[in-house]
């Protein structure tokens, strides 16, 4: 059974009980697929609600890994290799995932602060988090709680680098998520975020309209046909590379950089968090410790 993190100490207690109710979920039935959320994304964060994209994300869980590297053409773990050697962590760093989903990206951390570091996966959807920790959760260390990255159940300035991996474009508000990821990771540490881009190159274009046509077609054989057009609509409206650029340093991040991979099909963001104080975009916000 998946937990919210709710120890004293290292981390908080996190509000995601406060999110609605799941409508019409009876164990052992999938609710109907129309639930699914428009999930346009715009320049500031995803129209959908949290609360639909959990309950999409609890519906595909079981079919998501291997979705992915179809839908990728076998380029996500790749993707993601550079995107954990881009968070520069050594062994004994505390390193934190969030919407980390099925836990790859945390796993691949693990590896990498070994001897001696943990790593925090944080993901709104319980059933992602339970597959995470039946995978991955023996490995002493590693630790999978359900939480919103918008109200992060950590302390501040308490992990050495923080990473998100194709999770930014289905949060409402991509500053409050690079927000709390600033807020998490200690000064000097870094903030990486890969994501799936809209491409300007003709060939990546064109690579793009495949995407488009092919995901929610892969989406229909899976059996989660809605949940895959909301995968393809909350990619075209997501913001350009700059912007998301502009949108970290907002955010208190530091030295932002970024680079296209696959040709321009994904973007690798990464940022540094700065020596100001700890806000967010509604003003000071008071330690969590
Ligand atoms: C496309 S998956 C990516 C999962 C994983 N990082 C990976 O690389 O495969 C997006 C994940 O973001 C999670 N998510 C969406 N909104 C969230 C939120 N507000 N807080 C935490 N997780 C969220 C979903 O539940 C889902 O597991």
């Amino acid at each position: 059974m998946p937990r919210s993190y709710h120890r004293t100490g290292k981390y908080v207690l996190l509000g995601v009980s406060t999110l609605p109710a799941r409508p019409g979920t009876i164990s052992g039935m999938r609710p109907p697929e129309r639930d699914t959320p428009s999930g346009r994304s715009t320049d500031h964060g995803n129209a959908a609600p949290t609360a639909d994209v959990r309950d999409m994300f609890d519906r595909i869980a079981g079919v998501y890994d291997p979705m992915n590297l179809v839908i990728s053409a076998f380029q996500e773990p790749r993707w993601r290799r550079v995107a954990v050697e881009l968070a520069g962590v050594r062994p004994g760093d505390r390193v934190l995932d969030v919407a980390t989903g099925t836990g790859k990206v945390a796993a691949a951390l693990f590896d990498r602060v070994q001897p001696g570091g943990t790593v925090l996966g944080v993901d709104i959807s319980p059933r992602m988090i339970s597959i995470a920790t039946r995978r991955f959760g023996d490995r002493r260390g590693i630790e999978f709680v359900v939480g919103d990255v918008l109200a992060l159940p950590t302390e501040d300035r308490s992990f050495d680098a923080a990473t998100i991996a194709f999770g930014m474009r289905n949060l409402p508000h991509y500053r409050r998520g690079f927000e709390e990821m600033a807020r998490s990771v200690r000064v000097g540490g870094r903030v990486v975020c890969l994501e799936i881009a809209r491409p300007r190159s003709l060939l990546a274009r064109l690579l793009q309209t495949w995407f488009d046509r092919i995901v929610p077609l892969l989406g229909r054989v899976a059996g989660h046909g809605a949940a895959y057009g909301y995968l393809v609509r909350s990619v075209k409206g997501y913001p350009r590379p700059e912007r998301i650029a502009e949108i970290m340093r907002e955010a208190g991040l530091v030295d932002v950089t970024w680079h296209g991979m696959s040709g321009g099909i994904v973007t690798l963001h990464v940022g540094t968090v700065g020596g100001e104080a700890v806000t967010t975009a509604w003003g000071p916000r008071p330690s969590r410790g």
